[in-house]
């Protein structure tokens, strides 16, 4: 089935009711047939049944064998360094959500977890950084906010030739323009809050692996029964219903999001546009061979602080908001917002200054926003 059919009808089987809409299981617990009987549900962190719609839909859109629905990005994200031990090493991106470099440097940093962060757009950097105890390569492609394109499959095969895993964010494209793990990753995690919910209304997080049954499937669910991170059922229902219009909003937000890209680039007060679309962009070749679209990502620098600033009190359509992946526009300030607690150097690596401002452009007809954004820059 393609994507389109597949984001709309998912894993859903039509019951005896004939429900289109897929029933929300509320049920903590579950009655035994018999003893040692079980109808596949006993006890609701294991499994739900709705939940269970959601995560094989979610399997089938990124092309693995099995998925699991959590609380928030951060959870999915949590999940991956669980599978990590003391003295193992990892090799992240220079420029991630802050919350991941949080997560590593604050918390798994305590428990003898290792970093280096790379420019993971560039392999030279990323194979430089392997060292014999790094079981972990976790990347974001775009990069966030810079919009640095890596290659998926060298990064894969780079990792499974030092024995690590890779781990792919593939919140920003979502699967409906990219499938890391048919590119060779071997775990893609999502902030379902993003684009796979879509209406700023929902704190979800996702993981899926390529095989329902090997070991990494096994760790996982462990890891997960174990720690209790699960997605509430009402949240599945409404992920649910989020994903049959993941293709139309991706792409609205893909195609407003090359028109102001183009506008933007022809602005005086612009001195510099981040996004993959645009033919010039470093990663423009690698983005149109490893992903079927650029997504709704936007950040762009203008000439001074103060002007970013002062841009951010004149939205009047635009939101000046964290978050991102929504049917509305958001403006958001990485400086402060998203990346305020990125190391300064990393911060310095990246280019990731005072003057730079990331938007994740919504459904809204692109004239408006471009006539927002005018009245925000050019006052
Ligand atoms: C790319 C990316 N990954 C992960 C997260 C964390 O997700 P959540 O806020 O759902 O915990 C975010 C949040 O902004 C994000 O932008």
């Amino acid at each position: 089935m393609n994507d389109a059919s597949l984001e709309v009808h998912g894993a859903h089987v039509y019951d005896a009711t004939g429900a289109i809409s897929e029933p929300i299981y509320l049920s903590a617990t579950y009655r035994h047939p018999g003893f040692r009987q079980s109808t596949g549900y006993d006890y609701g962190r294991c499994a739900n049944p709705t939940r269970a719609v959601l995560e094989k839909t979610l399997a089938l859109l990124e092309g693995g064998g099995r998925a699991w629905g959590v609380a928030s990005g951060m959870a999915a994200i949590n999940l991956v360094f669980l599978l990590l031990a003391p003295g193992d090493h990892v090799v992240l991106g220079t420029d991630l959500y802050g919350g991941t470099v949080r997560l590593a440097n604050e918390v798994y940093h305590r428990y003898g977890i290792e970093t280096s962060y790379v420019d993971t757009s560039c392999i030279n950097e990323v194979e430089a950084a392997m060292r014999p105890e790094t079981k972990l390569v976790f990347i974001e492609t775009p990069s966030n906010p810079m919009m640095r394109v890596s290659d998926i499959q060298a990064i894969a095969k780079l990792a499974h030739a030092h024995g690590a895993l890779l781990a792919v964010d593939n919140t920003f494209l979502s699967p409906h323009f990219q499938k890391p793990l048919t590119l060779g990753a071997d775990i893609v995690l999502h902030s379902g809050t993003k684009y796979l919910c879509g209406h700023n209304d929902v704190i979800a997080g996702f993981l899926v692996v390529r095989e329902a049954e090997g070991d990494l499937a096994a760790r996982i669910d462990r890891l997960v029964v174990s720690s209790g991170p699960m997605l509430s059922s009402m949240d599945a229902w409404l992920m649910l219903r989020s994903l049959k219009t993941l293709g139309v909003r991706v792409e609205r937000q893909a195609q407003n999001a090359l028109a102001i890209a183009k506008w933007l680039k022809a602005q005086p007060r612009v001195t510099k546009v981040y996004y993959p679309g645009l033919p010039e962009h470093p990663g423009y070749a690698l983005q149109q061979a490893q992903a079927t679209g650029c997504g709704g990502m936007v950040s762009f620098k203008v000439e001074s602080a103060a002007l970013a600033q002062a841009v951010l009190g004149r939205l009047s359509l635009i939101s000046f908001a964290e978050s991102l992946g929504g049917v509305e526009t958001l403006l958001t300030y990485p400086i402060v917002q998203t990346h305020a607690e990125m190391p300064a150097e990393l911060k310095e690596a990246t280019g990731l200054d005072d003057t730079l401002l990331r938007l994740s452009v919504g459904i809204e007809d692109a004239a408006d926003l471009i006539d927002d954004l005018d009245r925000a820059l050019n006052a």
